[in-house]
């Protein structure tokens, strides 16, 4: 199957989608984005999306020529395209070609890639899954730019030993995974950092669901801390909320997901799969 791509003014097949080697995305690494899913065939929160693709771009200091609503119908359109019940979306703004290899040049590239969604074991949801930690913190954490390479490392240090993701520590602070955020419970409160991350569109929701049902705040977690945890889980795109059960040789909630976990699961799954039409 040929998936079509967006890219700089053109739907192309995927085989044929290609952007000049000197593009300061290939080069310096120059670029941010953003990515998203569907759910019952609809963007979920692509607005949300689309506006922190441009608010990293404005922290990087890329000036992209788009407003919200043409990125939108752009996302919008290759989805279209692509006739797909459901997909992943990823949009990429780079800082377009460089004549010296270092100064913008011309106007930003704008690329969109469809995929199909896949969906993690429904095991990982039920019975927790084992994450790891490493120190570091992201370059300009607020922005998605195209800098992983701290999250390829700590990754491939993850899988070594059954680990699915890496948590950044920082000066003690538990900030965030390599593609995920990070909440605690404590005494039935919801603990999750502000600071230094990157605001998931995921967090978001999870913080406007658990509002109704427990208190909630927003401060630093301590690595120290981890062991007076009640439950920990972890959330982005793709994963959704995935309960967390052992962190390094830490077991997290005797090694099974919490309650309080599982009732913010069950909301989740109902708001996207019940309300996104
Ligand atoms: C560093 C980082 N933090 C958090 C997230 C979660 O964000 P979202 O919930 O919008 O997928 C991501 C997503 O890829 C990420 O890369």
């Amino acid at each position: 199957m040929t998936y079509i791509y967006y890219i700089n003014g053109k739907y192309v097949a995927a085989d044929e989608a290609c952007l000049p080697l000197n593009d300061l995305g290939i080069v310096r690494g120059y670029g941010i984005f953003d990515f998203l899913r569907t759910y019952n065939g609809v963007p979920f929160k692509l607005r949300e999306h689309v506006q922190r693709l441009q608010k990293s771009a404005e922290l990087i200091g890329l000036n992209l020529p788009w407003s919200t609503l043409e990125i939108k119908a752009i996302a919008q359109e290759t989805f279209n395209c692509n006739h797909l019940p459901e997909a992943n979306i990823r949009i990429i703004a780079t800082g377009g070609i460089s004549t010296d290899f270092i100064t913008p040049s011309g106007e930003p590239s704008l690329i969109v890639i469809v995929t199909p969604v896949t969906e993690y074991p429904e095991a990982y949801y039920k019975q927790g899954v084992k994450v790891i930690t490493v120190q570091t913190q992201r370059f300009i954490p607020g922005a998605k730019s195209l800098n992983y390479i701290s999250a390829i490392m700590a990754l491939q240090q993850a899988k070594q030993v059954n680990a699915i993701e890496a948590l950044y520590i920082n000066q003690h602070h538990v900030l965030e995974g390599t593609t995920t955020n990070i909440f605690v419970f404590r005494d039935n409160k919801l603990i999750t950092p502000k600071e230094n991350i990157l605001h998931g569109i995921t967090r978001e929701v999870v913080l406007e669901l658990a509002k109704n049902e427990f208190e909630i705040v927003e401060q630093p977690i301590y690595y120290s801390e981890l062991n007076s945890c009640d439950e920990v889980f972890i959330t982005a795109t793709n994963k959704e909320i995935m309960p967390v059960t052992q962190i390094d040789d830490l077991q997290i909630s005797n090694g099974k997901p919490g309650k309080n976990t599982q009732c913010l699961i069950h909301l989740f799954r109902n708001y996207t799969r019940l309300t996104n039409t």
